[in-house]
């Protein structure tokens, strides 16, 4: 299931705080800042805020500036993006800067919450979806949002309660924090994350940038999904394969393809592609795997990622990439395009795998870029 890109923003102090326990909102950014938070709002197709952001900040959370609107519009989208919350108890201040400013809004809640919602009157254009009794859950939430909205790049704008489980179910693929010079040294503050740890490992610092007095940092998550759920992490890593596999040697009578094995914590263990280092008939998951130690005890919890299924049969070697992978005790396997009967009938690598008790994850957003590199092996 495809889900839009999850970016979380938040601004915090020194001391790892989101907000003071005052009754007005503290302002942590500076005002060059706010307009980069403008900037990336113009980006998005819609911007996320909890309940609790709403009862503490009242925000707008506008476009505001008129040039960016007017690009929206002329991109053919509309002028502000849409305007989204999430409330278990469909508590909400029909009051709230929230629902009269800006386009369309989105209430995401449950049976009981919506009922709430529906009763509080929150006024044309506010559409209230409940996804179903008890807790909200975020991955239904996200596709959703996909396929019923048509969001391929999501906002979120806080707080910490939201962030924290997005970040903790690996449904975030990016990251964008502002650090500002100031410490708010109250225990009984808002923290942007927790409590409860992140099981992911580190993550990928893919910017600093300094905006006045504060300091942007942007992250991605690297942690692999866990069973059939893909994280935020897997389309990254898939998306490397992809990229590997443009830099195969050209055949005429072989798939280019690209591999990658990735630890459970996000660390990249060994990479491969097809042909690599001179050997005519290697495979892009062979020559990865071949660089680890069999008994590196994180290949029971890796994910390998293929940009093609991996072969169940080839007449180049006597093991397929299906077994070297089983062989290796790895559980977990996400790639982005079955194999076609090119060269070998009725190949099934993934159903080979599968029947062995590993996890196929097939992503098939990335088939196109799996198979650019093989577009001449077609027709
Ligand atoms: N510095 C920054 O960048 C920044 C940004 C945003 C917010 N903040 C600060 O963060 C604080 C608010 O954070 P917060 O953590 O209290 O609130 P929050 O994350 O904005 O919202 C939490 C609320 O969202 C709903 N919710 C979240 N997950 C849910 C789930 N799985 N199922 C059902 N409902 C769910 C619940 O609403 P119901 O209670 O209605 O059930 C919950 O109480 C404020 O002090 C604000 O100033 C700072
Ligand atoms: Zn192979």
């Amino acid at each position: 299931m495809p889900l839009p890109h999850v970016l979380l923003s938040a601004a915090v102090s020194l001391d790892g705080y989101l907000d003071d326990t005052g009754p007005e909102r503290l302002l942590l950014s500076s005002p060059a800042d706010f307009d980069r938070v403008d900037e990336v709002r113009a980006a998005s197709d819609a911007i996320l805020i909890g309940a609790g952001t709403i009862r503490a900040d009242n925000p707008r959370l506008l476009v505001n500036s008129p040039e960016r609107r007017a690009a929206r519009l002329a991109a053919g989208k509309p002028a502000y993006p849409l305007k989204v919350t999430v409330s278990g108890s469909g508590v909400l201040d029909p009051a709230a800067n929230f629902w009269h400013t800006g386009g369309e809004k989105l209430v995401y809640t449950t049976d009981q919450g919506a009922e709430r919602a529906r009763r509080a009157d929150l006024g044309a254009g506010v559409d209230i979806v409940s996804l179903g009794p008890g807790s909200l859950g975020w991955r239904a939430l996200l596709e959703h949002l996909h396929d019923v909205r048509g969001v391929q790049r999501l906002m979120v704008e806080g707080g910490g309660t939201v962030h924290t489980q997005l970040l903790q179910q690996h449904l975030a693929d990016e990251l964008q924090l502002v650090l500002a010079p100031l410490f708010v040294g109250d225990p009984g503050a808002p923290r942007l994350f927790g409590p409860g740890a992140y099981q992911g490992g580190r993550l990928r610092l893919t910017e600093t940038r300094r905006i006045e007095d504060v300091v942007l940092m942007r992250y991605e998550p690297t942690a692999p999904g866990t069973g059939p759920l893909a994280s935020g992490a897997d389309r990254h890593w898939l998306a490397l394969a992809c990229e590997l596999a443009e830099r195969c040697p050209p055949s005429r009578t072989a798939f280019s393809v690209g591999a990658v094995v990735v630890a459970a914590d996000g660390t990249e263990l060994a990479r491969g592609h097809s042909r690599e280092g001179g050997d005519p008939v290697v495979h892009a998951e062979e020559a990865a795997l071949a660089r680890l130690d069999p008994a590196d005890p994180r290949l029971p919890t890796a994910t390998v990622y293929s940009s093609l299924e991996p072969c169940a049969r080839r007449a180049s070697r006597p093991a397929p990439c299906a077994r070297l992978i089983l062989d290796a005790g790895v559980r977990r396997v996400v790639t982005a395009w079955r194999e076609p009967d090119t060269f070998v009938v009725a190949a099934d690598g993934n159903g080979l795998l599968r029947g062995a008790g590993t996890e196929v994850v097939v992503l098939p957003e990335y088939e196109e870029r799996a198979k650019a590199p093989n577009a001449h092996l077609s027709g």
